[in-house]
């Protein structure tokens, strides 16, 4: 094997469609976000498990009482019933200490145990599993690294395996007899064999799986390998192809592509084919599960391992399930999470609408943008805002002054500042939040949340028909080149407002030191605008909103309009705070659950 390669490396110098050809590979992998170290813990790239909520960018254990109630029971390694997979898991990742061993609630003779024997080392052998009184070789059918991963894992080995191929033989002195084999199923993140769902099936001694796991010592650290975040290396044309070769996913969330097997998320991460239009949203920006008709994945799978039915017929083989893939569950608990509504409209014509400028742009009708505050001091409108759910509006920090909270009015549902239109309301404002690191000169933390009154006798505030627009927890939900909307009562190009709200279509612009070259910090600010930079923002837009949907249409403020010089210049694109590098501190002023659309 390695002969070979370096006789192709040889044949490769000087010849340059070898080069091209590593160049491919090379470039599928985005090297600035690799240097994040993201693994499938971290929620800038990834939906989090139902047992985990995503702060600060990580997905961290949640309490089990922050799980849902449902009554599901599963039984643990520690002989302890609990009401559903999600409690059970939450109880694991905080301890560490109880594993899910099988569905329905614990009988006496419970246990579970992985082993690996025949293997020249206690790192590798065949997989041999004991559950309950049962004990039995792992099947070579269905068996990837996948499952070698989950294996190698349960045996603490952090980096996985290396290999599950190998085969291993019966030594000479031991005679068995093999008449059987268990199939195991996983996704990939699984802590135990057990829940991957233990299949019981017909086998003879060349059926088993084998597993050569990473130890420290066999790292191959040449050229053509990929430098897993967990530590393992695997090769180069394994990175993104949908398949969790590393164990901690760090080989398929940085990728400008994939390969043939997989399915590449607008995130920049690379998901099994399998998981496109299968009902569950992968990708973070959902486009995993749109235009899915004729393409469902779904349903047509093999009849998955339900509840308490313990055989199925596979062709003429009956097989007996050992122990349930805890998949469907997963799934169930996912969907039975708190979740709140943002970021809908009741009114979607703006998406095909003539684009035309808000500097001058298109006027917006009624429900086009229902999150649009104004925030009015004295007589004057004064700038745009945001709402977010609850009692709260984001807006931009030069908007506001801290001590006059008193002085400012916010009102909702402003079309029309000449002749009102129907629907309007106004609030007083209770406090104003302006961001600790704002800064005057720079525009740096050009951001400010302002909390309203509630209404007398209410505990809320009551803002319907206006609604919340979402905030991204991620700074991969949108990227450059994506369209939003950018909306406002500010001025057009000459020296009035306009007084009616207008909206203009912008696209985000990558990149954008190249038109501020010290003005702009990439991690805190946002450009956006248009070619001939015939749509922008202006004066009095200032703390409105610039949203963008994801596949799903649901919206979310990307971007608060904060400055640019002068209005719709094509070398000087509108500038915006970046939300989504913000969202620990909104959420930590708001609370987490008002605006945890996932991950709660
Ligand atoms: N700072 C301005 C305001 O107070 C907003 C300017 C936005 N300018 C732009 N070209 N996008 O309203």
């Amino acid at each position: 094997m390695k002969l070979i390669h370096c006789l192709l490396l040889l044949l490769c110098v000087g010849l340059s469609f070898c080069k091209t050809l590593s160049l491919i590979q090379q470039d599928l992998l985005d090297e600035k976000c690799l240097k994040e170290k993201y693994t499938h813990q971290s929620c800038e790239k990834v939906f989090c498990q139902p047992w985990e909520r995503c702060v600060e960018g990580s997905c961290i254990c949640k309490l089990p009482y922050q799980c849902p109630k449902a009554v599901m029971s599963v039984c643990s390694t520690t002989g302890k019933t609990y009401n559903n997979y999600c409690q059970l898991k939450s109880h694991e990742c905080l301890s560490q200490k109880t594993k899910f061993l099988t569905n329905g609630t614990c009988h006496s003779q419970g246990q579970f145990d992985l082993s690996l024997k025949f293997g020249d080392t206690e790192s590798e052998g065949l997989v041999e599993v004991q559950l309950g009184n049962t004990t039995a070789f792992i099947c070579k059918k269905n068996w990837s690294i996948t499952e070698a991963n989950v294996a190698c894992l349960y045996r603490g080995f952090k980096g996985g395996a290396v290999d599950y191929k190998k085969t291993f033989n019966f030594p000479d002195d031991v005679d068995v007899k093999i008449t059987d084999c268990l199939e195991a199923n996983c996704r990939g993140l699984e802590t135990t064999l057990a829940e991957c769902g233990l299949t019981k099936r017909k086998a003879n001694s060349k059926d088993l799986a084998g597993v050569v796991c990473h130890a420290q010592e066999t790292d191959l650290l040449n050229d053509g390998s990929f430098p897993c975040v967990n530590g393992k290396y695997i090769p180069l044309e394994q990175t993104c192809d949908g398949i969790n070769d590393c164990g901690d996913q760090s080989d398929e969330l940085c990728c400008k592509g994939c390969r043939s097997g997989g399915f590449h998320c607008k995130s920049g991460v690379c998901i099994p084919k399998e998981y496109q239009c299968n009902g569950e949203m992968d990708c973070i920006k959902g486009d995993d599960e749109v235009n899915c008709e004729g393409l469902g994945h779904s349903e047509v799978q093999d009849s998955e391992v339900q509840g308490t039915r313990n055989f199925e017929h596979a062709g003429q083989e009956q097989a007996e399930i050992l122990s349930a893939n805890m998949d469907e569950d997963r799934k169930l608990l996912k969907s039975l999470l708190p979740q709140i509504s943002c970021g809908v409209r009741n009114n979607t014509h703006v998406t095909h609408v003539r684009r035309k400028r808000i500097v001058g742009g298109q006027i917006a009708t009624e429900g086009d943008f229902p999150w649009q505050v104004t925030i009015k001091e004295g007589e004057k409108i004064h700038c745009g805002g945001v709402y977010i759910g609850g009692c709260w509006i984001l807006t931009a920090a030069h908007c506001v002054r801290k001590n006059v909270a008193h002085r400012y009015l916010v009102w909702t549902g402003v079309l029309d500042w000449i002749r009102f239109n129907p629907g309007i309301a106004v609030q007083r404002v209770n406090r104003v939040i302006i961001h600790e690191n704002y800064s005057g000169s720079t525009y740096q933390n050009d951001i400010a949340l302002i909390e309203l009154q509630k209404h007398p006798n209410k505990a809320t505030c009551e803002l319907a028909p206006t609604t919340p627009a979402c905030v991204s927890w991620s700074q991969y939900l949108f990227n450059p080149g994506d369209k939003c909307f950018v909306s406002g009562l500010g001025r057009n190009k000459g020296p009035r407002n306009l007084f009616r709200l207008r909206w203009g279509e912008v696209k985000l612009i990558g990149n954008c030191s190249k038109y501020y070259s010290n003005r702009f910090f990439e991690k805190e600010m946002i450009c956006a605008g248009t070619d001939d930079g015939s749509i922008d923002a202006c004066k009095g837009d200032s703390g409105g909103p610039l949203v963008c949907m994801n596949s799903n249409n649901v919206s979310y403020v990307w971007g608060i309009v904060s400055w640019g010089e002068n209005c719709g210049n094509p070398e000087f694109p509108g500038v915006y705070t970046k939300v989504s590098n913000y969202f620990d501190w909104i959420s930590f002023h708001v609370g987490r659950r008002l605006i945890s659309q996932y991950n709660v």
